[in-house]
């Protein structure tokens, strides 16, 4: 992989961004001296390093200050608090190109332009696009899925960079602001429903009679069968179900029963409930 030209800082060192560090280190986008992070827990801090040997901060300035890409990877309600302290410093400013890239969930783009852009002119605005990612859990796993947006300051190169960062951890799809709140809903939530069908599988094998570990193993492993089918099958979904329910059968026996109960309908409805909420919370 040809290595990153950005030196790449974190705010924020909890788990996601953990999972970007080993990931750019692992994958030779960047060797440990191209990155830093900053973060309130000095114990976190001196993890990382000892990890991952990268440069560590008390104060998320330095992080701003030193870096090309500056991910925001504090919580939500952490946000408003972090931008402010960035934008309140006394040596605040862009005078060199910069981008700024959050994964704070359900935070929007304008939010952090109106802590960031007020102090700057034109000029420094240009030089500090803003990229705006909802990842997955499995980002942990290198296995997330992303949706990305940007404002209008980042160029294609801006774009190009983070989808690089992005793919360090899986897979990443652009998208228009406003459909950020439904891929929280399917991708970002996804990884719960995931779960929750799983919960039920398992305590469906135990009611019909096997042991808790047996239902354990017999679920994940077909979970895991059924989707490496649908990567590399190239058939639908449907199809693929189809091909598995022969008239009579057992396998149509459990269908009758999820189409009686409206599973599909449930599921569409309960989607649609969690990007209606995203659409609230990103208000
Ligand atoms: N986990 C996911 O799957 C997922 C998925 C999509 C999006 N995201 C987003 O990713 C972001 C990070 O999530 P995470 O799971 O990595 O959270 P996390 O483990 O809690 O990491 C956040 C880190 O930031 C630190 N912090 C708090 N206030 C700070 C401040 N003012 N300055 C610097 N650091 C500060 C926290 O320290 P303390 O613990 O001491 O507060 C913590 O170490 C969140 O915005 C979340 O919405 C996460």
């Amino acid at each position: 992989m040809t290595p990153f030209d950005r030196l790449i800082g974190f705010i924020g060192a909890g788990n996601m961004a953990e999972a970007f560090i080993g990931a750019i280190i692992g994958s030779g986008l960047l060797p440990p001296a191209g990155l830093c992070a900053a973060d309130v827990d000095a114990d976190r801090l001196r993890t990382l390093a000892d990890r991952y040997g990268i440069a560590t901060y008390a104060d998320n300035f330095q992080v701003y200050a030193s870096c090309d890409l500056v991910v925001l990877a504090v919580k939500p309600q952490q946000m408003q608090a972090v931008l402010t302290g960035i934008a309140g410093h006394d040596r605040y400013g862009a005078p060199r190109r910069k981008l700024i890239l959050s994964i704070a969930a359900g935070y929007p783009l304008a939010k952090i332009a109106a802590v960031l852009y007020p102090p700057l002119d034109e000029h420094g605005r240009k030089n500090l696009p803003i990229v705006r990612v909802m990842p997955n859990t499995p980002a942990l796993v290198l296995t997330a899925m992303s949706g990305m947006s940007a404002n209008r300051y980042a160029t294609a190169e801006d774009l190009d960079d983070a989808r690089r960062l992005l793919e360090a951890v899986g897979k990443v799809v652009t998208f228009p602001e406003k459909d950020l709140d439904a891929v929280t809903a399917l991708s970002g939530s996804g990884p719960a429903y995931v779960f929750y069908l799983a919960e039920a599988l398992i305590a469906a094998g135990v009611r019909v009679g096997l042991s808790r570990a047996d239902a354990e193993l017999l679920t994940v492993t077909t979970l895991k069968g059924a989707v490496k089918l649908l990567e590399t099958t190239g058939e639908s979904a449907e199809a693929l179900r189809r091909k598995v329910t022969s008239p009579g059968g057992t396998t149509e026996a459990a269908v009758k029963v999820f189409e009686a109960r409206g599973f599909k309908p449930t599921i569409i409805e309960a989607i649609g409930a969690a990007a209606k909420r995203a659409e609230e919370l990103s208000r």
